[in-house]
């Protein structure tokens, strides 16, 4: 591995912090018990924006390497789970919150964070999926969870062109559901149908204020918007449907009543992915090594320079990014 190499660390200030690119040596990683991956990959979230721009309480320690995820390989490791040369790749898990990220060329990283990369993906296209991916595929699994089949219905994704809304339209496609891709980009008509979207939703026509019970439209949704775009979906839902709810690209607020719940068996299901358990993620990730089509995984996908992060931050958080963005860690 390269000594030194590069990290995005972020710095307590008397006014908040501040993020620069700089040094560091293999030394300087945290010790206790941590695998030693050479990072090839890492992606930009939401998240991850919030947390290199300072707009978010994201940052938990100081000083900290930022990234939510990495990808690479190993080179050294104390547990029997993984050894040398492994791919591996870990998402959330307090990765650039609490403990150091993936936004270096090496990082130690506890064992129980890490994954081995499923087969047949690469490191680049697991950081194409990243947590963004990770999470769609979780809101797919609670839906089919809760019985949610396919049918004429249509499955609603809101926030359809970023990275959550790109990946759960995919997979939800690639798993026979008809699909409805809400989007405030009209111009991104095209890629979300190639995507496997059945129908495209104008932004505004979910972003008005209505009642809390509607006329049942959709058989279910993925929402990564919250607000007023989410209460809607709630009241369009089809008796025994039910809603995945992983964002708040829109809002954080959530104005409804309990009726979609209590008369039409309607239910709203909460997804975090950061804490998930080792065994649903290693379940979560064969799912979507098993669902994807990689070509259209790259299609949704770009390869950025780490050098880049602060202008491209800036970008996702402007809703100008389009589906997923790899961070090359080493250019
Ligand atoms: N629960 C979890 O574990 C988890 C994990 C990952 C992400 N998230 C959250 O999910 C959300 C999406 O993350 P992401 O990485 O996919 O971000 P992203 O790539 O920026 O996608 C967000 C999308 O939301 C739509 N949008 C943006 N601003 C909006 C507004 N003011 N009103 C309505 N729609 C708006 C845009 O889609 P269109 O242009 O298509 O309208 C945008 O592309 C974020 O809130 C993020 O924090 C949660």
């Amino acid at each position: 591995m390269r000594d030194p190499f590069r990290a995005v660390m972020a710095r307590q200030q008397d006014k908040g912090y501040s993020v620069a690119l700089e040094e560091l040596h293999e030394r300087d990683l945290p010790r206790e018990g941590g695998v030693l991956v050479e990072i090839a990959f890492s992606s930009l979230n939401y998240k991850d924006a919030l947390a290199v721009t300072g707009r978010g309480r994201i940052v938990r320690r100081f000083p900290m390497v930022l990234g939510i995820d990495l990808a690479g390989t190993v080179l050294e490791s104390p547990s029997p789970e993984f050894k040398p040369g492994d791919h591996v790749l870990a998402v959330g898990q307090g990765l650039g919150e609490t403990a150091w990220g993936g936004y270096a060329q090496a990082q130690r990283v506890r064992p129980d964070a890490l994954l081995h990369v499923p087969e047949p993906l690469s490191p680049e296209e697991a950081m194409r999926v990243g947590t963004a991916g990770f999470t769609a595929m979780l809101c797919v699994l609670a839906l089919e969870r809760n019985e949610v089949r396919p049918s004429d219905r249509e499955i609603v994704v809101t926030g359809a062109a970023g990275g959550v809304g790109s990946m759960a339209v995919h997979l939800l496609a690639r798993r026979g559901f008809k699909v409805a891709a809400s989007t405030g980009r009209p111009e991104q008509s095209e890629y979300l149908k190639n995507l496997g979207a059945h129908s495209i939703v104008p932004r505004e026509e979910l972003a008005k204020k209505e009642g809390p019970m509607q006329s049942e439209r959709w058989g279910g949704g993925i929402d990564t918007v919250g607000g007023e775009i989410l209460a809607n979906v709630f009241a369009q839902t089809v008796y025994g449907g039910a809603v995945a709810c992983c964002g708040m690209a829109g809002g954080h607020e959530l104005n409804t009543t309990v009726w979609p719940l209590i008369l039409r068996n309607v239910s709203l299901l909460g997804v975090s992915s950061i804490l998930t358990p080792k065994p649903r993620r290693i379940e979560s990730w064969r799912q979507l090594a098993a669902t994807l089509d990689r070509n259209m995984l790259g299609a949704m996908s770009r390869t950025e320079p780490l050098s880049r992060i602060v202008e491209l931050s800036n970008e996702i958080l402007s809703g100008h990014v389009r589906g997923r963005v790899v961070i090359d860690v080493n250019a």
